[in-house]
């Protein structure tokens, strides 16, 4: 069986997912919107072969172990979806930090499914690979698809409503920005899938965040549309703050940030109130990312880089949805 590489781009939510209706299948409580980050990638090279005994996987040359994100356990739902009893060696690289909220999970997910759904055999429309993207990591779903992407909540127990789909291509705003500042590489305190599956079971707030879904995603839908950078970046900012609302009012409280984030927070909505359009978004995570229009990149950018806390920024654009390439990594 033939070596098989693909490419994803990490994706960043405007309306964010936090938690889960079905955990097994990875169904969400509510619907997401997200941009595609040209440039955020990470590419995987995917082997099946007899002379394998056990699946490995290499991320960012060190072995995997196993953690709550199941790689081992998605490599086994892919061979039985496909009928092969080969094991999997797998290499990935992502040209990002990963585990510090800033989405490795979805670019890498979306690179493994597509490269070992065709490694495997499989012929899968974008949207059966969205469905099974999924099944590994929910928001890795959407970076299957380009541009701007919407996750739909679905509401049938298998599973088969809840896939992505774009809502435009890259090339439909191409001035949109999205800066993300990095004010620490490391692993998150606690991570996505616990801390989301923590807010569900004791955050009192819950409820009324799910009320206000529907309306964000019109929002933010609509705003993309008509390519209205201010209706979309305000929701997405309002979205992000009543996801940390959920998360510092979890038993045990979630608390992400750190001095530096609330630092960039401050100095976003100063730089508003001076006229430059602004707005921020933040995942699970203290970095922060900076939502702006091409024409004030360059100034934000040099601002955000003069901030005491940031020690890199990563400026993109919309991006491709996942491929297959022909360079492997082995
Ligand atoms: C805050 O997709 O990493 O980034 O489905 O458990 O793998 P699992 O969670 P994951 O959670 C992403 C959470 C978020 C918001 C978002 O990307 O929508």
């Amino acid at each position: 069986m033939a070596k098989v590489t693909a490419i994803a781009n990490a994706n960043i939510a405007l309306v964010k997912y936090w938690g889960k209706r079905d955990k097994t299948l990875i169904l969400p409580q509510n619907g997401s919107i997200s941009m595609t980050c040209d440039g955020m990638i990470t590419t995987t090279t995917v082997e099946f072969s007899d002379k394998y005994k056990e699946h490995t996987v290499i991320i960012n040359d060190e072995e995997f172990q196993k953690d709550e994100k199941d790689i081992h356990g998605h490599l086994d739902r892919i061979c039985q979806l496909a009928g092969i009893k080969q094991k999997a060696r797998v290499v990935s690289e992502s040209n990002f930090p990963v585990a510090a909220g800033l989405a490795s999970s979805a670019s890498g997910f979306a690179a493994l499914t597509t490269a070992a759904a065709v490694a495997a055999g499989l012929k899968l429309s974008p949207k059966e690979l969205s469905i099974l993207t999924r099944q590994g990591s929910g928001s890795a779903c959407r970076s299957i698809f380009g541009g701007f992407v919407e996750w739909y909540q679905g509401e049938m127990p298998d599973g088969l409503d809840s896939y992505a789909e774009s809502i435009v291509d890259k090339d439909y705003w191409p001035d949109f920005r999205m800066i993300t500042t990095i004010v620490q590489k490391g692993k998150k305190p606690v991570t996505s899938r616990a801390g989301m599956a923590q807010t569900v079971e004791t955050c009192p707030y819950y409820k009324g965040w799910l009320k206000t879904i529907t309306d964000d995603l019109k929002s933010i839908r609509e705003g993309i549309k008509e390519k209205n950078f201010e209706k979309v970046a305000q929701a997405a900012e309002h979205n992000c703050l009543k996801m940390h609302a959920l998360m510092i009012t979890t038993k045990p409280a979630i608390i992400y940030w750190i001095p530096a984030t609330m630092e960039i927070i401050q100095s976003v909505i100063r730089w508003r109130e001076e006229g430059l359009e602004c707005y921020f978004t933040i995942d699970a995570g203290p970095n922060v990312k900076v939502l702006c229009l091409k024409k004030d990149e360059k100034e934000i950018n040099k601002r955000l880089q003069n901030l005491e806390g940031v020690t890199e920024t990563i400026v993109c654009r919309p991006g491709d949805g996942a491929k297959v390439i022909d360079k492997h990594l082995f």
